[in-house]
């Protein structure tokens, strides 16, 4: 049988984020998440040179793939952006003059079965890396019960954490398959007299998702990488898509405001148009800052 086309990520904000970035011909900028490539493409058809990063092995493949890249305006690398400052240093690609973070995941991770989608009856692994070691099932099975229910609460404000830490640990015995550990959320939710908007287990995929990518930590360490490798009024743009997310982003600009390191562009994050949330739903959640290097 044919094997499906994978659907394409389509980029959120794309507009939003030319306007910031402004790219300028023989300029570097540094695409920190490549995922389909959205951004990139259109900086280097703009005259950019770009190095396009992603953890992801197989997001690079197919990106390589589907623009013919790379070449000697375009790199690409497989690389965590914890470590970009090294990777733009190793490249020769600095100073820059601009960065853009587009956090999470592409919406080809939720078609590649590693247990993105509540829907798969793949097992639970959820690592972007496959040099990570623990997968989102050895994680449930390796933390104790009342450590998980604190990471679900804090990671993700999960108000039925200790009834799913509890429910994790049951089902992670008998099962490993993404699908039954969130049909065993989704009936918590039932017994509570609840149908919520969003899937039940969207709340603990996600936490489960930051725990095995350790995903606060590389954006900490992203964010304070990107002022060694931009230069002077060169800008940094950051799309998230949960407010933990969101809060680190905002603190960094806050606290690097404060030493004159950085001036916030953006007062307020800016969000999707009721156009493009139309169009697209992963944009739904999305909000952008920017700041510039002084
Ligand atoms: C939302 S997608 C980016 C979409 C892209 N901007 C586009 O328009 O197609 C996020 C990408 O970041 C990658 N990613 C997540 N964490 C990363 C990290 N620490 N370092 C590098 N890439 C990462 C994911 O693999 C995913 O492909």
């Amino acid at each position: 049988m044919a094997r499906k086309a994978l659907d394409w990520h389509q980029p959120v904000l794309l507009q939003e984020v030319l306007e910031y970035l402004q790219p300028r011909k023989r300029r570097r900028y540094l695409d920190a998440t490549l995922g389909g490539g959205g951004y990139s493409y259109e900086i280097h058809r703009q005259g950019g040179l770009v190095l396009s990063l992603d953890w992801d092995p197989s997001i690079v493949v197919l990106a390589k793939k589907r623009y013919s890249c790379p070449n000697a305006s375009w790199r690409l690398r497989v690389g965590n952006f914890a470590r970009l400052a090294t990777f733009c240093q190793e490249e020769n690609f600095c100073p820059l003059s601009g960065i853009i973070f587009d956090l999470g995941l592409s919406r080809m991770h939720y078609q590649m079965r590693r247990g993105f989608s509540f829907k798969e009856t793949a097992p639970l692994d959820m690592r972007l890396n496959p040099h990570l070691q623990e997968t989102a099932a050895d994680l449930i099975r390796r933390l104790p019960e009342k450590q998980l229910a604190v990471f679900l609460e804090r990671l993700a404000q999960e108000k039925y954490a200790r009834e799913i830490a509890q429910a994790l640990k049951k089902t992670i015995r008998k099962t490993v398959s993404a699908k039954e550990v969130a049909k065993a959320i989704v009936d918590i939710y039932y017994r509570h007299g609840e149908q919520p908007k969003l899937h039940p287990a969207t709340k603990t995929f996600l936490a489960l998702r930051m725990m095995v990518n350790r995903e606060e930590k590389n954006l900490s360490a992203g964010l304070a990488a990107s002022l060694w490798v931009l230069h002077s009024r060169g800008r940094l743009l950051v799309i998230s898509f949960h407010s933990g997310e969101d809060r680190i982003v905002k603190a960094f600009f806050r606290q690097q405001e404060g030493k004159r390191k950085l001036k916030i562009l953006t007062k307020q994050p800016i969000y999707p148009s009721e156009r493009e949330l139309k169009v697209n739903y992963l944009s739904r959640s999305a909000r952008m800052r920017v700041a510039e290097k002084i």
